[in-house]
């Protein structure tokens, strides 16, 4: 039996002397290390040996293929090395040309900033809870202080849907249904694609995104509202942010305000994203409304609460220095590429 090991080993030998070319060497390894090769093949001699030789028998067999799978990695190295050099010296050989690397995928820019900021608020407490895209007219308006005739409806022009439903047109939905899903006192956001039907333009897209933030408890403040939203925009920036704060006007919060932040494209002097003024509206917010409490199922004199809607496209244009909106949801890759 050790004869046909040995004459097994002599015959690679052999023939791995005169391979010349990888594919040839390849061929070769499988013939006799591949799982129905040579070396394998030996094993069913295995039944013939008396049962005291067989784990002698047994470890020459491994011995012979860890041997000969040396040797082949070893020719292998030789081989390759031989082929890069022939490569090198070949007169049309330009080192200086491009390589030519399969080029790799990367995560855009709003799913980054979507997981920074979720990364941030999951630091606070705050969970993620799901909710859907096509909404009801009751939770996109009604529930949110919004009846039929207000003229809040025209603030945010909406995509219909056939069967009587919307595309949302804020996150605020989330809201409501969190307040129906979840026992008080809890912190939430909802990050997710809104819809509205709009002119395109530098700064106004169809399609866009938010991330509302939600805090329900006893006796919530203004005070509490404002410094999350330091803590938030000054970790997503990364450094001191000039921010102010102006009254503003939703009807599912009062009091409610515009958080306003110095536009990083112009720093301040006047560009197209911030319309010459210097600042760009980052984030409506507001304590919520009592109707809205109510809509919710939660009695207002118990609990109360601060919400807010970050306009993430915004962010990121704010934060990558990107002077057109229509970049983000425009699939150039030469743009998107830059995210690297
Ligand atoms: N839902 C509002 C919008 O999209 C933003 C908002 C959210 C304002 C929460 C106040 C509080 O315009």
């Amino acid at each position: 039996m050790s004869d046909k090991i040995e004459q097994v080993k002599i015959e690679a030998n052999a023939e791995l002397e005169k391979v010349t070319d990888e594919a040839t060497l390849r061929e070769l390894e499988i013939r006799y290390l591949g799982k129905k090769g040579t070396v394998a093949s030996l094993m069913k001699f295995m039944r013939d040996i008396p049962n005291e030789e067989k784990p002698l028998f047994g470890k020459k067999v491994n011995d012979l293929k860890q041997e000969l799978q040396h040797e082949f990695d070893t020719r292998g190295a030789v081989l390759r090395n031989k082929t890069l050099m022939a490569e090198v010296q070949d007169p049309f050989f330009d080192p200086t040309l491009p390589s030519m690397d399969e080029p790799v995928g990367n995560l855009h820019p709003l799913t980054v900033i979507t997981e920074e900021i979720e990364a941030i608020f999951r630091t606070m407490g705050f969970v993620i809870p799901d909710y859907p895209e096509a909404e009801s007219e009751f939770f996109n308006f009604e529930a949110l202080n919004i009846p039929g005739d207000h003229p809040a409806r025209d603030m945010q022009d909406t995509f219909w849907l056939k069967d009587g439903n919307l595309l949302r047109t804020h996150t605020s939905p989330g809201q409501i249904r969190t307040m129906q899903q979840l026992k008080p006192p809890y912190r939430a956001i909802f990050p997710g694609k809104v819809y509205r039907y709009e002119a395109l333009d530098a700064s106004h897209e169809h399609t866009f995104h938010q991330v509302e933030g939600l805090v329900v408890d006893k006796n919530v403040s203004v005070g509490n509202l404002i410094h999350s939203m330091k803590v938030l925009i000054e970790e997503i920036f990364q450094r001191k942010v000039n921010i102010r704060l102006r009254p503003g006007y939703f009807p599912f919060v009062e009091p409610g305000f515009e958080l306003d932040m110095e536009c990083s494209v112009c720093q301040g002097k006047g560009c197209s994203v911030c319309k010459r003024t210097g600042w760009v509206e980052l984030l409506p917010c507001g304590l919520v409304h009592p109707n809205v409490l109510r809509a919710g199922g939660l009695d207002p004199d118990e609990w109360s609460g601060w919400a807010f809607g970050l306009g993430l496209s915004r962010l990121v244009m704010m934060k990558y220095e990107i002077d057109d909106i229509r970049h983000i949801m425009g699939g150039d890759l030469r743009f998107l590429d830059q995210f690297q």
